[in-house]
C-alpha cells in the first residue's frame, strides 16, 4: 500500500487534534505595505490561507503606505508579487475574488488626518464586508516609525475596540538592537496596546518543525526521561544560508548575525528544546515556561565572551561555484565594517536538567549550504563489548528547514557473519509522512493572531532576557580595548577556523550538513 495514503488514514494529527481557536473576520492593515515583507510575505501568506479555505469569512486587507496608488494599483503590483512569491500557483478565480477585498490608504505615518480616515474607511468596510470591528494592525516598518503610527492609531481611537470587537497589534523583528531600545520600544507600544493585543512576531515560531518539537518532547513518552543531563551530552542548534546581505545592508550594518537571528530565532529554538513541560497549552504557560530558560542561560563576563563567542565575516568566495564579493564590498556596507556575518556561541543553561550541557549555536551567511537543524548528541554507549572500535553516540537530529522531518542516528550489526557495527539512521520526512506541503510560517502566524492566540509570539519579558544576555556579547565586541577578534571566512566556507575550535577544545565537533 502506499505509505502516504496509509499513514494519512490512519494519522491523527491530520484530523480531530486541532485544538486551533477559530480566526475572527477582520480587517487586516498593513503599515509598510509596498515594502519588502508586504510582497514577499505577507500577501502571499493571505492568498495561499484564502486558497485554502483558511481564511475567515469575513477579511480585508488595506495597504497602508506613502506613495500615491489607487486600490486597483495597489491590488495589480500586490497580484505580481504574489504569482511570485506564493508557495503555490495562483489560481487565477481565487485571486480574482481575494483580490476584492485588497484596499490601499494613502497616507503619511506622521499625518493625523490619515489616521482619522483610515478610521472611517475601517467602519465603512466593517459595514459593507462583515468584519465586525475586529483589526489587525500590522507594523511591517523600520522600529524608528512605531511612534508616530502608535501615537495617531491612539488619537484616532483606533486601539481600543468597540464592545465585543477586539484590536491588536502585530510587531515585526528588529524588536530593539539592545536591551535599553527594547524596553523603550515596549514603552511606546505599552501606550497604546496592552500586553494582550500585542504580538511580537518571531516567524521561526511559525514553521512546522518549530512547532513540532513540543509534541515530539511532551506527546511521546521515551524521549523525555532521556532529556537530561545524565544522558544527554551536548546540543548543537545551526542556521546556515548561502545568500548573503541582499540589499540589505541599511538595517543589516546595524544589526549582524547575532542581534538578527541569535537574539531571536535561535534563542526561540532553544526554548523549545530546553524548557520544562507547561502545565498546560495556553500561551502564557508555554511563555512560562520559556522565559526561564533564558533567565537561566549563564550570564558571561566581559573576560569570557572572547573563549565562548566566535563572530565572522565573509570574505570573498565562491557559493555553488559561482564566485561572491566580500561583505566589506556589498553595496551599501561600510568597506571597513566590523558587522559579524557568522557567529558561533557556546552557551550553558544554569538548571538542574541542562547542567554541564553545552549548547553550541552556530549561525551564518554564505555559508555553503541553507538549513536550520537542531542536535541532541546524546551520550556515548559504555565501551565494553561492541564499541571498542567505533563508538558512535546517538544523535537527534530536528530538520527545521529544508526537508523538514526528524532523524535518529544508531549503530546496527552491519548484515554478515563477523560483528562488523555501523551507524544508520531511523527517518521521518513531513513531506512523505503526511502527504502534505507545510504552510510557510507567516501563514499560520497570521491566522493565530486573528484567532488571539499569543502562544507563537514573544512575550515582552522572553524579548527583554534575551536582549540581555546579547547585551553583554554586543558590549565585550564594541569595547575599545581589548575587544575579541573579528575572523574572516571565505564565502562558501562553514565559518572561520576558530568556531571550529570552539568545539574541538571541548573535545567535539559541528555535525556536518
Ligand atoms: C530573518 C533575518 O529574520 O530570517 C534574515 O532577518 C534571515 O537575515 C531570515 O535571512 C531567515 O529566515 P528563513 O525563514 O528564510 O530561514
Amino acid at each position: 500500500m502506499n505509505r502516504a495514503a496509509d499513514q494519512s488514514e490512519a494519522n491523527p494529527l491530520r484530523e480531530g487534534l486541532s485544538t486551533r481557536a477559530v480566526p475572527q473576520p477582520c480587517s487586516v492593515v498593513i503599515f509598510g505595505a509596498t515594502g519588502d515583507l508586504t510582497h514577499r510575505k505577507l500577501l502571499p501568506a493571505l492568498y495561499n490561507l484564502a486558497a485554502d479555505g483558511e481564511l475567515p469569512p469575513a477579511v480585508a486587507v488595506i495597504g497602508f503606505a506613502r506613495r500615491e496608488k489607487s486600490d486597483d494599483d495597489f491590488r495589480r503590483v500586490m497580484e505580481e508579487a504574489t504569482r511570485k512569491f506564493s508557495r503555490q500557483t495562483v489560481r487565477d478565480e481565487i485571486w480574482k475574488t481575494f483580490s476584492q477585498s485588497i484596499f490601499y490608504h494613502q497616507s503619511d505615518f506622521s499625518d493625523e488626518a490619515g489616521f482619522k480616515t483610515l478610521a472611517e474607511r475601517l467602519d465603512k468596510i466593517d459595514k459593507e464586508r462583515g468584519t465586525r470591528g475586529n483589526r489587525l494592525f500590522y507594523f511591517a516598518v523600520a522600529p524608528d516609525q512605531f511612534e508616530p503610527i502608535l501615537k495617531h492609531l491612539k488619537t484616532a481611537g483606533l486601539n481600543k475596540a468597540k464592545e465585543g470587537s477586539w484590536a491588536r497589534v502585530i510587531i515585526e523583528k528588529p524588536f530593539g538592537k539592545d536591551l535599553a531600545s527594547a524596553r523603550e520600544l515596549n514603552r511606546v507600544v505599552s501606550d497604546a496596546f496592552s500586553e494582550n493585543q500585542t504580538y511580537r512576531i518571531d516567524h521561526f515560531l511559525g514553521k512546522e518543525t518549530a512547532q513540532n518539537i513540543l509534541v515530539l518532547r511532551f506527546a511521546n513518552a521515551i524521549f523525555e526521561p532521556l532529556w537530561n543531563t545524565r544522558y544527554i551530552d551536548h546540543v548543537q542548534i545551526t542556521a546556515a544560508e548561502t545568500l548573503g546581505v541582499e540589499g540589505r545592508a541599511g538595517y543589516y550594518e546595524g544589526a549582524g548575525a547575532l542581534r538578527d537571528m541569535v537574539q531571536n530565532h535561535l534563542l526561540q529554538l532553544l526554548c523549545l528544546i530546553a524548557m520544562e513541560a507547561p502545565s498546560d497549552l495556553s500561551a502564557d504557560s508555554i511563555r512560562d515556561e520559556k522565559v526561564k530558560v533564558v533567565r537561566c542561560l549563564r550570564r558571561m563576563v566581559t573576560d569570557e565572551v572572547a573563549s565562548n563567542v566566535v563572530r565572522g565575516q565573509y570574505a570573498e568566495g565562491a557559493i555553488n561555484g559561482q564566485s561572491v564579493p566580500s561583505y566589506r564590498s556589498e553595496k551599501n556596507v561600510d568597506p571597513k565594517s566590523t558587522t559579524d556575518t557568522f557567529v558561533a556561541l557556546r552557551l550553558n543553561i544554569d538548571n538542574w536538567r541542562w547542567w554541564d550541557v553545552p549548547i553550541y549555536m552556530r549561525v551564518g551567511k554564505r555559508l555553503p549550504k541553507s538549513g536550520t537543524e537542531i542536535s541532541v548528541h546524546f551520550k556515548k554507549a559504555p565501551f565494553v563489548l561492541f564499541n571498542k572500535g567505533t563508538n558512535e553516540p546517538n544523535v537527534l537530529v530536528i530538520r527545521i528547514q529544508p526537508d523538514e522531518g526528524i532523524s535518529l542516528r544508531m549503530q546496527a550489526k552491519m548484515p554478515g557473519t563477523s560483528f562488523r557495527i555501523e551507524p544508520v539512521k531511523m527517518d521521518f520526512h513531513y513531506g512523505t509522512s503526511f502527504g502534505k506541503a507545510s504552510p510557510e510560517a507567516y501563514e499560520r502566524l497570521l491566522l493565530d493572531a486573528m484567532s488571539g492566540d499569543a502562544t507563537l509570539f514573544a512575550r515582552r519579558d522572553e524579548v527583554e532576557e534575551a536582549w540581555a544576555l546579547i547585551d553583554i556579547i554586543e558590549n565585550a565586541w564594541s569595547a575599545k580595548k581589548n575587544a575579541p577578534d573579528l575572523f574572516f571566512y571565505p564565502a562558501g566556507s562553514w565559518g572561520p577556523e576558530e568556531a571550529d575550535e570552539l568545539l574541538a577544545r571541548d573535545g567535539r565537533s559541528w555535525r556536518r550538513f
